[in-house]
């Protein structure tokens, strides 16, 4: 399995899986068959209003907790310092754990100040409760602002797909040695349906999520698909088994042309 080195030095598997939009029982389900067939890092948020059932999954598995990567986010609203404080703890005993390893901004709220919002994370991460600090949906110039709060933040988790490869917000991470990870990798199913994908996964004999997936870990990002099912679970996991030639990497690396598919009106996309 594939491992990238945060800039803190911390380990994190580049492949995970997605819970947005899984809840209850399915997702305790689907964590659960994650985990038993490989994956090592999840990927949740308290938006997801699943934190439980994450724990749950986990706890079901048996899988030791220094074998498992964790992220969790603090959705807009609970900013404050005073709220990423409290929701901290609250995530732990949600999630039955000890520790985050990757703690994110959601979304950039700009009714509070980032140097607030890191200030209080950055706490929670000296008092050993949360391991390293993030951003998500954060533009260049948020990811500016973030920089000058002088907090460490080694990760962008941002929209990215066949399509939609965010060149530009790529660059500047690499730039920063901020990692990025590629959230809906999978362009919520409608990438599998492009032609060269497809075209792809022929040649290879593959399927379209596995060149999807394979590309993206090909080109240095962290990728979390998100399926409810055991054979999809199982088939993205095994996306790593095969190598695409550099050829066709770069075919998938420059289309462009795709919407973005997450936009709600409270993102700041245009800052
Ligand atoms: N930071 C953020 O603001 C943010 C925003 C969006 C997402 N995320 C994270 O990124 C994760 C993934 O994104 P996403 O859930 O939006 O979309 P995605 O992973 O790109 O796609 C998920 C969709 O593709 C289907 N699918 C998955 N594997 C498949 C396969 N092998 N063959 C055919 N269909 C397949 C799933 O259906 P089935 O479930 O029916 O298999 C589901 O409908 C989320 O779960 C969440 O953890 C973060």
């Amino acid at each position: 399995m594939k491992h990238l080195t945060l800039k803190n030095g911390e380990i994190i598997p580049a492949l995970g899986f997605g819970t947005w939009q899984i809840k209850d029982e399915q997702c305790t389900e689907a964590v659960n068959t994650a985990l038993s067939v490989g994956y090592r890092h999840i990927d949740t948020a308290d938006g997801y209003h699943n934190h439980k059932a994450v724990g749950q999954g986990i706890k079901q598995n048996g899988i030791a907790r220094e074998e498992l990567f964790l992220t969790t986010k603090i959705f807009p609203g609970d900013l404050s310092a005073e709220s990423v404080r409290q929701k901290v703890d609250t995530y732990l005993e949600e999630l039955d754990t000890d520790y985050i390893d990757l703690l994110l901004i959601h979304f950039p709220d700009h009714s509070v100040p980032l140097a607030e919002t890191l200030g209080a994370m950055n706490e929670a991460k000296a008092a050993g409760k949360v391991r390293s600090l993030g951003v998500s949906n954060f533009t260049v110039h948020h990811l500016k602002d973030a920089m000058e709060t002088g907090v460490e933040i080694v990760m962008n988790q941002v929209e990215l797909h066949p399509g939609f490869p965010q060149h530009k917000l790529r660059d500047f991470c690499k730039e920063h040695d901020i990692a990025v990870t590629a959230y809906s990798p999978l362009g919520r199913g409608e990438a599998l349906e492009m032609d060269l994908i497809k075209e792809l996964a022929s040649k290879y004999e593959k399927k379209p999520g596995q060149i999807i997936l394979n590309w993206l870990l090909a080109v240095g990002l962290i990728a979390i698909p998100k399926s409810t099912h055991h054979e999809r679970i199982k088939e993205n996991f095994e996306s790593q088994d095969f190598v695409i030639d550099q050829a066709d990497i770069d075919a998938i690396d420059v289309l462009e042309g795709s919407e973005r598919l997450i936009n709600p009106e409270f993102a700041h996309f245009s800052y």
